[in-house]
């Protein structure tokens, strides 16, 4: 009971001073047009909201194409929402003055998936941390940017720096890669980071690694987390401390702290990602399970499912309720907010 009222009292806080929050945000994409057919739009996120408060940690998960790369580019200002707002300290980012645009920007730093299509080819890990250290006047010499870049080098662990400087990314393993990729995250001091699929293309074998260097990143200096992965076992692994919003075409179908929703999973697509995930091998998904559900087709954007969007895969769905009736996300004792008819029942 103690907890559970201390997990309302957290949430609220989170609530109340939030360093992101999205509003009721919705992405629509133009798709497909030609000749031969008409331009129409995919509602590829639907009126998602969640506020991410200082030193927390938010994973974003759910299958591919759901959107999740989307909205960690909503929150980074790499895209403006359609519909609803997204906040930056309170202030709607999208009606701030260049100034303080610029600062947000400088503030929500994105690391992507593949750091070689990110990073310059051309250009040496020297260059490639000097270039944003200049841009924002962080050091005026030579000798600053080479001081301040061997810094970066060593808190993300690539050691002795002088063998990495003036080496260019073919020259560096996928993990390697990665390190500086947040390295030059860390050039402006970030206060937040999205991370988006940020381990899913480096080796099994150092994935855990990255992990451990965000998460020292998370504790030693303070950046709060939009972590994104398809992965669920990542997702508790990075955010066991933290909370988890799964996400299913565009909408977010159950969102709480990571230990209930992992102990007590109350959407059925969170049951069936769970279920997915190889019991032997909790941290490291080598074998692929595919998911329980009753199909494996996603529905197209274009042509969603009506009630709930996953009912034609859900192995609970009730006819005449979940194909009619669209679940809203509803909260429930424990902080969490589930959108599903069973739990509202
Ligand atoms: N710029 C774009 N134009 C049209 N469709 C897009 C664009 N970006 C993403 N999409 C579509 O939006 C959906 C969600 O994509 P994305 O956010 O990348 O999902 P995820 O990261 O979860 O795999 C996909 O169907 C994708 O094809
Ligand atoms: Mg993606």
């Amino acid at each position: 009971m103690m907890k559970e009222q201390k997990n309302t009292a957290d949430a609220r806080k989170a609530a109340a001073d939030p360093v992101i929050q999205m509003d009721q945000v919705t992405k629509t994409f133009p798709w497909g047009g030609s000749i031969l057919s008409r331009r129409r739009t995919a509602k590829v996120l639907d009126r998602v909201s969640f506020a991410i408060s200082k030193g927390e940690v938010l994973c974003l998960v759910g299958e591919s194409g759901c959107g999740k790369t989307t909205t960690g580019k909503l929150v980074a200002g790499l895209l403006n929402p359609t519909e609803g707002r997204v906040l930056f300290h309170g202030a709607d980012i999208w009606k701030m003055d260049p100034q303080k645009f610029k600062a947000y920007r400088r503030a929500v730093q994105l690391i992507q998936q593949d750091p070689y299509a990110s990073l310059n080819p051309a250009h040496s890990i020297f260059d490639t941390l000097k270039a944003p250290l200049v841009r924002h006047g962080i050091v005026r010499t030579q000798e600053e940017a080479l001081s301040r870049a061997k810094e970066l080098l060593q808190t993300v662990d690539l050691t002795p720096p002088d063998d990495f400087l003036f080496k260019y990314p073919h020259q560096l393993s996928g993990g390697q890669r990665q390190r500086v990729s947040i390295a030059r995250a860390l050039t402006v001091n970030p206060e937040f980071i999205v991370a988006d699929e940020a381990v899913s293309m480096i080796d099994v074998s150092i994935r855990l690694s990255i992990i451990a260097l965000l998460s020292r990143l998370k504790n030693e200096l303070g950046v709060t987390f939009l972590f994104i992965t398809h992965d669920l076992a990542m997702a508790r692994y990075f955010a066991w401390e933290g909370r988890i919003a799964v996400m299913y075409l565009g909408s977010i179908v159950e969102i709480g702290t990571t230990a209930r929703l992992i102990q007590e999973p109350l959407h059925p697509y969170t049951k069936a990602l769970l279920l997915a995930i190889p019991e032997a091998d909790p941290e490291i998904t080598r074998h692929k399970q595919t998911l329980p559900v009753r199909s494996l087709d996603i529905p197209s954007l274009l042509d969603l499912p009506s009630g709930c969007k996953f009912h034609p895969r859900c192995l609970f769905f009730i006819e005449g309720k979940c194909d009619v009736e669209v679940p809203q996300l509803t909260p429930r004792e424990d902080g969490r907010l589930v959108a599903c008819h069973l739990r509202s029942a």
